[in-house]
């Protein structure tokens, strides 16, 4: 097989500590199947403001266009919150990444194990077999990147702002396509999540999702929930979810309320899918931890890498089609964690270790 070719953007703070990690265990897991990598690295971020004056260089995106995946890191924080919002590392550098390559479909798995349970903030007899539940968010479209999206000075001199939301069939058909293969591959559960009592894109977004999944996937259970209401079944009940889709803005509230019933952020992974196709035929991603940048416990070798290392494994999975690596990489996740071996994050006060141990772990995992 080919090298497998993608972009490394590690960010700030805890990102290029925990991206160096995942490297190794990537490293070690590819070589144990005579797979080569061939990443190269480059600046995004804060890294991109400090050293090129911009969140997202040129270069960085003809990095990434040469690529066939993008490993990222986590962008931002305070050394950057001063800035304009709009030249800030989160909009300046992931927005427009997502946007460039039409990465409409975000994949993030809710996945609590049992033996972490008591990291959930819901009581742990509510949830005995963890959670595993996966948010689908529609991430090129809504108020995110609807025109008109301005400030304005009235008339009468009052201030004025206004995001549109906006949402065209074939956005929706897509993420839903994207929502079935998830389903399918999993309990065949999938619920649609919209504001169709209050909002013309929910009404169109639900009657979408009806017709397309008639057409495409009957065999499927699909439902449908209010978002208020959705908000507040995730933390009653959370695996009476499988698979859920949604719309950009809902996606990004209900994928944050997923991320804290599953314990740490320093977990959770996801993958971001784009419309077009890498060289190998399969879709283009940008895979990323869903935890953020930590800059309290940056430099102290404390970030807990397994949500980097579960982001590459997506990577393979979803643009490398190495379902084989990517499946024995979450089990050398899984094992090593509990196996008793966790970042302070995941300790519950008790024993902890940093983040070189925790990637020699599941490198041990891997045999
Ligand atoms: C996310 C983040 C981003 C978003 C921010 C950093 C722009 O919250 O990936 O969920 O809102 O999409
Ligand atoms: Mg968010």
């Amino acid at each position: 097989m080919a090298p497998l070719k993608f972009a490394v953007l590690a960010g700030d703070y805890i990102g290029p500590e925990v991206m160096a990690e995942a490297l190794r265990v990537l490293e070690h897991a590819a070589s144990q199947e005579g797979l080569t990598l061939e990443h190269t690295a480059a600046d995004v971020g804060g890294a991109g403001i400090d050293k090129h004056g911009k969140a997202l260089p040129d270069a960085t995106v003809a990095l990434c266009e040469r690529s066939d995946a993008i490993l990222f890191g986590s962008v931002g924080g305070p050394k950057w919150e001063k800035l304009p919002p709009k030249d800030q590392p989160e909009r300046a550098a992931l927005l427009p990444l997502r946007k460039h390559f039409t990465l409409f479909a975000n994949i993030r798995p809710g996945l609590l194990y049992r033996e972490l349970a008591d990291a959930s903030p819901i009581k742990s007899d509510r949830i005995p077999d963890g959670i595993d539940i996966v948010c689908i968010r529609e991430l090129t479209g809504g108020l995110y990147f609807g025109k008109p999206k301005e400030t304005t000075t009235l008339p009468d001199g009052d201030i004025q702002a206004v995001d549109t939301m906006v949402y065209r069939k074939s956005e929706i058909e897509r993420i839903t396509a994207t929502a079935i293969a998830a389903a399918r591959s999993r309990r065949r559960k999938l619920c649609s999540v919209d504001k169709a009592n209050v909002l013309e894109t929910s009404v169109l977004w639900r009657k979408t999702v009806i017709d397309y999944v008639a057409r495409h996937a009957p065999e499927l259970e699909l439902t449908h929930m209010y978002v208020d209401n959705a908000a507040m079944q995730l933390v009653r009940n959370p695996n009476q979810f499988d698979v859920f889709v949604t719309e950009n803005m809902f996606g990004d509230i209900l994928s944050d309320e997923m991320a804290v019933i599953c314990g740490s952020l320093g977990m959770l992974s996801s993958a971001s899918l784009g419309a077009g196709k890498n060289s190998r035929g399969l879709p283009f991603g940008l895979y990323e931890p869903a935890g953020g940048t930590a800059p309290d416990i940056a430099g102290k070798g404390l970030a807990n890498p397994c949500a980097q290392v579960l982001s590459s494994a997506l990577m393979l999975r979803y643009s490398f089609g190495l379902e084989k690596t990517a499946a024995r990489i979450e089990a050398a996740v899984k094992r090593a964690v509990t196996g008793g071996v966790r970042t302070a994050d995941i300790a519950f006060g008790g024993k902890s270790v940093g983040t070189k141990a925790m990637a020699d772990a599941i490198i041990a995992q891997l045999g």
